[in-house]
Formats: structure tokens, C-alpha cells, sequence
């Protein structure tokens, strides 16, 4: 099987994707070992999380609008933004998965959401750390094995000022999948304002 989606997979993206689908899978595999996740899941995930990432723009767009996703007005600004949830629309109807934890995973893995699964967060990270990724991802990559929590906070303040830095807009899903990570940790809740 796994065969049959890389086959089918390396005519949907470039060669660059491809390696860098790979690379995900293996480091998100690696993940769920430590993290007890189901593994066949964070493969699949991981090898498909970009599988619409070379669409251009304006299919992203219209396929998103034909599917009743909600584009939202940064996704208007920045539509490859769409080849998550867009790429979660071609799992089911490309790849035939119907697995509901995998789709979710492909469809936040780039901006995050506030209810995240381990799996949504192993690909999210595998996603950002690969060692293609150019950046000060020390942090991240030593927490991705140990600490998913931290890790991913740190994977959200990464991208986060990553944004500023290129001036770029920020998606909201971002900033609230990051004030939940800091909204479960205890000191957090025990602090009073
Ligand atoms: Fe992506
Ligand atoms: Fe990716």
C-alpha cells in the first residue's frame, strides 16, 4: 500500500516535495513510537501532508470554494495556505483514506488548530523540524522526542515570529493553538491575573 501512495503521491508533487514528504514521514514515525501514537497513522499522514502543495493559487482557491471550505480573508492573502485542508480533501478522494485522524492531521499542519491530537501535533512538528528547514529550530528538534507539549510551543513560536520576521500576515488558528499549549500548562492555570 504504502508503495502504491508514494508511486501515486510523486505525480502530484515535485521532487523536492517528495523527499521532503519522506523525510516527515520518518521523523513522524519516530514521533509516535515515543509519543504512543498509532504509527501506520503518522506515516500516512506524513507522506500526504503536502500532496497539494504544488497546486497553484488559484486551484487551490477554487477547489476549496467548490468544497464548501471555509477561505478565510489570509487565506484570500496567502492561498497555499489552502494545500492543508485542500490536501485533506485529496487524501479521501485521491487516496482513498477515510481515516478521520488522518484527515484532520493533513488539514491543520500548517496553521495549527486549537484542538489538536497527538498525531495532529507529531505531524505539525515533523513538518517544521525535517533537516531540510533551514532556521534556529534547535529547540524545537531537541524537544520533539521528549516533550510534545514544549515542543510544539516552541514549533508555534518559531513560525510565529518566523511570520514577523517576513513580514507576512498571521492566521489566527496560529496564535490560538498557541494560547491553548500555554492555557493546558499548570503553571498557567495557577496563576491569577
Ligand atoms: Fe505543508
Ligand atoms: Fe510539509
Amino acid at each position: 500500500m504504502e508503495k502504491t501512495i508514494i508511486k501515486k503521491l510523486s505525480g502530484m508533487v515535485n521532487g523536492f516535495r517528495l523527499q521532503h514528504s519522506l523525510a516527515v514521514r520518518d521523523i513522524a514515525v519516530e514521533m509516535a513510537r515515543c509519543f504512543g501514537a498509532d504509527g501506520q497513522k503518522a506515516n500516512l499522514a506524513a507522506l500526504l501532508h503536502d500532496c497539494a502543495r504544488d497546486f497553484s493559487p488559484a486551484r487551490l482557491l477554487s477547489k476549496a470554494r467548490a468544497a464548501g471550505i471555509n477561505v478565510t480573508e489570509v487565506d484570500e492573502m496567502l492561498p497555499e495556505l489552502l494545500h492543508a485542508p485542500v490536501g485533506a480533501l485529496l487524501v479521501q478522494e485521491e487516496f482513498g483514506i477515510t481515516d478521520p485522524e488522518i484527515i484532520q492531521a493533513v488539514s491543520c499542519h500548517t496553521v495549527g488548530a486549537v484542538k489538536m491530537t497527538v498525531l495532529d501535533k507529531i505531524i505539525f512538528i515533523a513538518d517544521l523540524i525535517e533537516p531540510s528547514r533551514k532556521g534556529d529550530l534547535d529547540k524545537v528538534r531537541q524537544l520533539a522526542y521528549t516533550d510534545l507539549e514544549e515542543a510544539l510551543l516552541a514549533a508555534f513560536d518559531f513560525t510565529l515570529q518566523f511570520i514577523i520576521k517576513t513580514g507576512s500576515v498571521i492566521d489566527c488558528r496560529t496564535v490560538q493553538a498557541r494560547n491553548e499549549v500555554l492555557r493546558q500548562k499548570t503553571p498557567f492555570l495557577k496563576r491569577k491575573f
